[in-house]
Order: structure tokens, then C-alpha cells, then sequence
């Protein structure tokens, strides 16, 4: 279980990744990138209100035959969450606040109050398809260069560690929304299950163990981590301890109470801030008062008659499946040998990656060609420059390199009885966050800070990078790979997501053509991985992804092989079959969650 390797790696991107934004500026002039005109089959971000926006052509709902409910998630418990809620009568956005109140309990490790993350959620009775954006944003004194010395070098660890990189949370607020405006439940039903999870405590499993192995020796330096996480002297718990968290209980109680007041004003506000201070962060009050959830339209994409609804910015991962996608659909994939097919997959990834450190951000402070980078035209000029024979080297448009991401932030899927669904990708950012608990509200806090591009071209920890589009600007949200997804058919529909940093986005992309070749949930969640991203010009995968013959004939056609030291991901998949009404859902076996479906 490692963390990706930090700041020191930094310095030597910055010369590549500068050429980069050359190489694209150099090709878009070219008019590889190609125009606005022809069919642009994903909407643009706007700041039109949410309710007012036209829903796109494709049927967004249908006869839903009878059929049983499901959810998906990382840890059983947070499962159970949700079904207890359903079956008090909740509905699937009732159920997502428990489950997502559950998590922030269970698996610590990932996400939390301290956290935030994106909800996709789609409402059966009108069709209705939206994201909550729970992305968590820059405190108001936050600045370009504040992970700079006076040198303009970055600080090592100055964004991922201790309250300075803690971006303000997401997490409370969406929990009040999703229950006002969608839920059927009161706020303080749908938080119990956390609540009582919190205060009775749940016995610690392995990977959070093995994380709480990692993360030790800071947390240490925050005493009330250490409190609830190790041992009076400091030791890793045993497999089974009692983890509680009274802390937690008590701040899930104000929010309970008040709503997304209880979090960010009164007392619980004060201890966020005074904390964060304290340890060197620069939150205000003011900063906490004013964070709000938006509802922003998702995109949506056509791939071979299936309609896909997924995360739109600040998530750059809706843009860059359909992106994919839009290059793939120019190829009968299902003609060519498995080689072949995982090739072409291979360099599909390779183009969508390319353009997510340029041109993303924060769509509240930056203009995106949305349009255009979806486009059909887009896509075309793209796979032109694909051979079925070759590998097309990335040194010519240098970009991105990460290392593999594991479990640091959860997905869960949610399709209730009546056919509302949700798929929510929620984030503290790395294993725990910061590490550090403000004093007295167990809160863990997110260091989602690292996501901006701390200097233009420089990685972050999962080795993304990024230009002006998404610097650090006060009150600003930074640019994602979080990806919740619907894929839906003439025939079914398929919920998805997944943690894993920069891989979640082919991850999901190998999610969603493994269901439209007719996997099941089990088969999909189980699947193992490759994943290319343009730098370093390697495909990285997981042991089983490649048979013998593949490999050969992969490095036949000029690809770079790395196998990676150990798996990835925790998807969770619910699939729904319109004409037998047979739902299913299915939980990575990488990880201990279940798939319930009741
Ligand atoms: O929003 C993002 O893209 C990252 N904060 C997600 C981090 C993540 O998935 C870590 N997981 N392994």
C-alpha cells in the first residue's frame, strides 16, 4: 500500500510538460484539433440555472419493468447504511447521504466531512440527470503561488501536508442538499446509521490498517488523529480494534441538527478554524459560511446508440471517457484480435488524456472549449493520426505521468426501487487526507489543495499537471479526475465509478466498453487494468490485463510494457436490465465492499 512518490519528482517535469502545452498549441494550429461545426454530441458547462437547461435528445427515461434495489460501496457497513435508509422509506438520494455519512466513518481513509466530491444523480420521475458539485474549494486568502518560496521552487509537501493544503470541504453541505432537495427523508434520519457508527465504533479491517500503517508518523503530529486512529502509545491497532470516533459523532449530530449550519457556522466552524490556523492553515470563518454546493448539467455523449451521463468540470473525467469514446467510435473494435482492440483502447487513452492540462479547470473561472473537445470532428482529427499496426510514441505531445492510483477515494452506486440512481465519487484527496484533525471535531482534512497545478507544468502527487486553467485562485475549486458515470441502452444501464486518482478515467472507459460488450457487474468490477496517459509513454498494467500473445504482439507495434507492482481501483457497478428487470451490483474484489441488491 504506498502513496505516490512527492514533491522531490516535481523539477523534472517542468521542462517536458512546458513542452506540452507547445506540442498542443502547435497542433491545435495546425487544425489536427479541428472546428466547432458538425453534430457536438456533449453540452457545454454554462452558468445557465440548472433547471432551466434543455435535457439531451436521448430518452432519459423509460418503462422501468419492477425490479429491486442495489447499492454498491466500499465497505459493507456503508452498504448496510444505505439500505437501512431505503428501507425506512428513503429514497436513493436519502440513501446516498447515509452511505456517503457511513464512509466518512468506515473508511476514513478516502473520504469524509473534511472532503468533498461530485454526485451524479438521476431522478426516474422527469428524467432528470445532474451533478452535485461537492468539490471542495480554495480558502479566499489562497493564492497562485503559495506552495512557492521566494525562489518560485515548490515547497515540498506544502500541499499535501498539515492544514495549509486543506481546501475548504464539500462533503456537509451536500449531505443538506441532496436531502432537502431530492431526498424524502429528514437530514437527521439519513445521518444515524454515521452517527451510530461513530460512536459505538466499527473494528478495524486490513487495508485500513495498512494505511493507518502509512500515514503513522503523521499522524502523530495531530493529536487528535493519533487519538482515534493508534494506540495511547502510538502503536497501529490491532485487525479488529474498536476504532470510535465520538468526535465525529458529535459534529454529525450538529449537522443532523442544524444542516449544513451545523458544520460551517457555530461552534463547529469556530474549532475548523481555530485548528487550522493553529497548524499554519489560512481558513476563515467567512470562508466556511459561504461554501455552497452547485448544481451543474453533466455532459453527455453517444457511443454506438448508448447514451453516457458523466462528471463535467470540474471533473476532467467526463470529457476525457467521451472524449475516448468519440475516437473509438470511429473503429468496429469487435473485428479486430484482442491485440488490436486493446491498441486501439490504448491510444483512445492516450489522445484523452492529452488535452485535460491544458484547457481544464474550475468552469466557474475558466472559459473551456468544451464543445469543441468532444466534438465528433474533434475525434476524427485525432484518430487519423491512429494506426492499427503502430504505436504512435507521446514524445511528440508529452503530458502527464502518475503513478498507480489505489484507494484513497470511494465510489459508491445507488439504484433505488423506483429507478432514481446516483453515482457519487467523494475525496479527502490522499490516504486520510492532510492526516490532521483540527481539535475536537474529528474532521479529518482533505489535502485536495495538491489538485491545482501548484506551478504551471508542475505534477502534483499523481504526477497530473496542469497550466493557468487550473492555478490556485481564491475560492476556486481544483480540476478532478473523479468520474461517476451512467451508461445507458436501449436494453439496460450501467452505474459506475471508481477511486484510483488519474486512472479512475480509463478505468471507467474499460468499464463502460466491458458492459456494451456484455460483461456483467461481477465481470466488470473484476477486470483487470491498463491505462496509458500519454507520459511516460508507457501502458501500465495490472497482472492478467495482457495474455503472452498480447504482450508480444502490443510490443510488436512499438508500446512500452510496465506491469504494475500490485492492483488498482475499487469500482463499484450497478447493472440494471431493462426486460428482465434483473438488477445487479457488484463490488471490486481488489477491495472488502459488497454489492447488495434487495
Ligand atoms: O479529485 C481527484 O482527481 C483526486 N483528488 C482523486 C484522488 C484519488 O482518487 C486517490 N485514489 N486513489
Amino acid at each position: 500500500m504506498t502513496e505516490p512518490a512527492s514533491a522531490p519528482r516535481r523539477a523534472q517535469h517542468i521542462s517536458r510538460v512546458l513542452v506540452t502545452i507547445a506540442a498542443n498549441v502547435f497542433s491545435m494550429a495546425l487544425g489536427l484539433t479541428v472546428s466547432m461545426a458538425g453534430p457536438v454530441p456533449v453540452a457545454p458547462a454554462d452558468d445557465t440555472p440548472a433547471a432551466s437547461r434543455a435535457q439531451p435528445p436521448l430518452p432519459a427515461t423509460r418503462a422501468a419493468p419492477a425490479h429491486q434495489a442495489a447499492i454498491a460501496s466500499a465497505y459493507p457497513l456503508a452498504s448496510q447504511a444505505g439500505q437501512d435508509i431505503l428501507a425506512a422509506g428513503g429514497n436513493a438520494f436519502d440513501a446516498a447521504v447515509a452511505v456517503s455519512a457511513a464512509l466518512a466513518v468506515v473508511e476514513p481513509s478516502s473520504s469524509g466531512l473534511g472532503g468533498g466530491g461530485f454526485y451524479l444523480l438521476h431522478r426516474q420521475a422527469d428524467g432528470l440527470d445532474i451533478m452535485i458539485d461537492a468539490r471542495e474549494k480554495a480558502p479566499g486568502a489562497a493564492s497562485r503561488d503559495m506552495y512557492l518560496d521566494k525562489g518560485g521552487n515548490v515547497i515540498e509537501n506544502a500541499s499535501i501536508d498539515g492544514a495549509l493544503a486543506a481546501a475548504i470541504p464539500g462533503e456537509p453541505a451536500a449531505f443538506e442538499y441532496l436531502a432537502r432537495k431530492y431526498g424524502k427523508l429528514p437530514l437527521r434520519q439519513s445521518l444515524q446509521p454515521a452517527i451510530r457508527l461513530a460512536r459505538d465504533g466499527f473494528p478495524l479491517y486490513a487495508r485500513l490498517q495498512g494505511g493507518l500503517r502509512f500515514k503513522r508518523e503523521r499522524m502523530l503530529r495531530s493529536p487528535d488523529t493519533a487519538k482515534v486512529f493508534l494506540t495511547p502509545d502510538g502503536a497501529v491497532p490491532e485487525l479488529g480494534a474498536i476504532i470510535k470516533q465520538p468526535d465525529l459523532a458529535h459534529t454529525l449530530e450538529a449537522i443532523a441538527d442544524r444542516g449544513a449550519k451545523g458544520f460551517y457556522a457555530g461552534p463547529i466552524a469556530a474549532d475548523l478554524v481555530a485548528g487550522v490556523r493553529a497548524d499554519g492553515g489560512i481558513w476563515t470563518l467567512q470562508d466556511l459560511a459561504a461554501y455552497r454546493v452547485i448544481e451543474r448539467k453533466p455532459l453527455f455523449g453517444e457511443y454506438h446508440g448508448a447514451r453516457i451521463v458523466s462528471a463535467s468540470p470540474p471533473s476532467s473525467g467526463g470529457i476525457a471517457v467521451l472524449d475516448a469514446l468519440n475516437i473509438l467510435s470511429g473503429f468496429d473494435l469487435p473485428r479486430y484480435d484482442s491485440a488490436t482492440r486493446k491498441h486501439l483502447i490504448i491510444e483512445a487513452m492516450r489522445r484523452a488524456y492529452r488535452d485535460r492540462a491544458i484547457y481544464l479547470g474550475d468552469p466557474d473561472f475558466v472559459k473551456m472549449p468544451l464543445a469543441q473537445l468532444a466534438s465528433m470532428d474533434y475525434a476524427a482529427g485525432q484518430r487519423s493520426s491512429i494506426r492499427t499496426d503502430k504505436a504512435m510514441p507521446s514524445a511528440m505531445l508529452p503530458g502527464i505521468e502518475t503513478e498507480p492510483g489505489g484507494t484513497q477515494t470511494t465510489h459508491f452506486s445507488i439504484l433505488d426501487a423506483n429507478g432514481n440512481r446516483v453515482a457519487a465519487t467523494i475525496s479527502i484527496n490522499l490516504f486520510f487526507g492532510t492526516g490532521f484533525m483540527p481539535p475536537k471535531t474529528g474532521v479529518l482534512l482533505n489535502n485536495t489543495m495538491d489538485d491545482f497545478s501548484i506551478k504551471p507544468g508542475t505534477p502534483n502527487e499523481f504526477g497530473l499537471v496542469g497550466a493557468a486553467a487550473n492555478a490556485i485562485a481564491p475560492h476556486k475549486r481544483s480540476l478532478s479526475s473523479m468520474t461517476p458515470t451512467f451508461v445507458e441502452t436501449p436494453k439496460g444501464l450501467m452505474i459506475v465509478g471508481s477511486p484510483g486518482g488519474s486512472y479512475i478515467i480509463s478505468m471507467v472507459l474499460l468499464g463502460t466498453l466491458n458492459y456494451l460488450e456484455g460483461m456483467s457487474a461481477a465481470e466488470i468490477v473484476k477486470y483487470p487494468h491498463y491505462h496509458h496517459q500519454y507520459l511516460p509513454d508507457v501502458v501500465d498494467y495490472e497482472r492478467g490485463a495482457l495474455t503472452d500473445g498480447e504482450i508480444n504482439a502490443l510490443q510488436g507495434m512499438g508500446h512500452t510494457l510496465q506491469v504494475s507492482g500490485r492492483p488498482w481501483g475499487n469500482m463499484q457497478v450497478i447493472t440494471w436490465d431493462f426486460a428482465t428487470g434483473k438488477v445487479e451490483a457488484a463490488s471490486d474484489p481488489r477491495g472488502e465492499g459488497v454489492g447488495l441488491v434487495y
